[in-house]
């Protein structure tokens, strides 16, 4: 972008991906004024920005996306140059039990901020920017070859991912039907600090500690592309500054795994840093009953934005993972936090 933007509402920013992306700006761009607006459910926890909320330029406003007066009332009282739209129910398994809530938030609720943020502007959307942030998921599963390219056509299996595609197409028609500039980007799997227990890598972080079994779905040769969020924030931060409006970027690690190596990898990185014999950790692995309608393989090709804006994962792997896996170690305070009261309700009816 070429004009510098003043007031940035991040939604969602109190969730994994949301909170490092609100911390990139409040610290980079000290000339900006960051709103992180969030509805603090199961999945948002202020503990995931502790570090920036005194910060002057940052300020957290606690409301829900599906709140159309409120949402209303905002935009108008502050006037934001841009939106970095991150608020979602992102969970698959949770949207197979409960598509509902998945419609309402990630469809309705990013039709109300599109909404709001046509009015609030006026017709005049000179140096404004809606920027969405969206998943692989809406294109599908791959085969054994071939990678999800900014052209693939959307081809969503589960209700996350088909009310993720259906908010990325409302973008893309705000900005045919009333000129509102928007970027999409859509990424694959991320891993790293604060990312709450349901998915894959922390739940079973948590698991080896506890030494409870590891459920691993189907026969666990599913593949997903792998990338530490830090640098999924990194590239939200240059598409947001240098993308093209109107343009999808796809973002990846350029990193491949099966379900399975993942997690033996896991389970020997986490044997080493809890001094138990090696091998035992893998003994936890329990088959269970598949994911219904489970996406066989996601891979990105993260050539677009490579080629265009020069971003590239800035971490391999294996130091993502260490990272990651040090970083929930020493953290056990957050992690007995958002493992106590409605979670075990949900571990139990998941995976009992
Ligand atoms: P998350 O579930 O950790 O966080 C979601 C945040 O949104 C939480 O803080 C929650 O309180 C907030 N929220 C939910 N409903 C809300 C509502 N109605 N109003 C206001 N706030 C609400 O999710 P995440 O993994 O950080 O994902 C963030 C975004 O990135 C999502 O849009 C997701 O689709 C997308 N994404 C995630 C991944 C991934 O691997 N996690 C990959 C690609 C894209
Ligand atoms: O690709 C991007 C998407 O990645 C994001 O849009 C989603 O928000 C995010 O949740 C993630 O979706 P996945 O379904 O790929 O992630 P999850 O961590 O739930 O599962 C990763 C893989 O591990 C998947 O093949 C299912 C499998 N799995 C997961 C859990 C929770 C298991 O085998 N056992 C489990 O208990």
């Amino acid at each position: 972008m070429t004009k510098i933007q003043k007031k940035i509402l991040i939604t969602g920013g109190a969730g994994f991906i949301g909170s490092h992306v609100v911390r990139l700006f409040v610290k980079k761009y000290p000339d900006y004024r960051i709103y992180n607006l969030d509805a603090l459910t199961y999945a948002g926890n202020l503990e995931n920005i502790k570090d920036v909320e005194n910060e002057p330029n940052y300020k957290f406003v606690k409301g829900d996306i599906k709140d159309i007066e409120f949402i209303n009332s905002l935009f108008e009282e502050i006037q934001f140059d841009a939106v970095i739209h991150l608020a979602a129910e992102s969970h698959v398994d949770r949207s197979i039990t409960n598509p509902n809530e998945f419609i309402e938030t990630n469809v309705l609720g990013t039709a109300n901020l599109l909404n709001a943020f046509r009015d609030s502007n006026k017709g005049n959307f000179e140096g404004k920017l809606f920027y969405h942030v969206s998943t692989d998921e809406v294109y599908g599963s791959l085969g054994k070859t071939g990678l999800f390219k900014e052209t693939t056509p959307y081809d969503p299996q589960s209700p996350y991912a088909s009310s993720k595609a259906a908010s990325d197409h409302l973008v893309r028609a705000y900005g045919n039907t009333y000129g509102l500039p928007f970027v999409i980007s859509n990424c694959s799997n991320n891993y790293g600090a604060n990312q709450f227990p349901e998915k894959l890598i922390p739940l079973f972080i948590n698991n080896v500690k506890l030494s409870k079994p590891l459920p691993v779905y189907g026969d666990g040769n599913y593949t997903r592309d792998w990338l530490y969020v830090v640098d999924h924030a990194r590239a939200i931060d240059e598409i947001f500054h240098h993308g093209k409006k109107g343009e999808t970027y796809n973002i990846g690690g350029f990193n491949e795994w099966t379900n399975l190596n993942l997690i033996k990898l896991l389970c020997k990185l986490m044997d080493e840093r809890l001094n138990r014999p090696e091998g035992s950790s893998e003994k936890l692995i329990t088959f269970v009953k598949d994911r219904a309608g489970h996406d066989r393989r996601y891979a990105i090709d993260a050539g677009k934005i490579n080629s265009e804006l020069g971003w590239k994962p800035s971490v391999t792997f294996e130091e993502g993972l260490a990272l990651t896996l040090d970083w929930y170690l020493s953290n056990d305070e957050w992690l007995e936090s958002v493992t106590s009261g409605s979670y075990q309700e949900y571990y139990k009816k998941m995976y009992s």
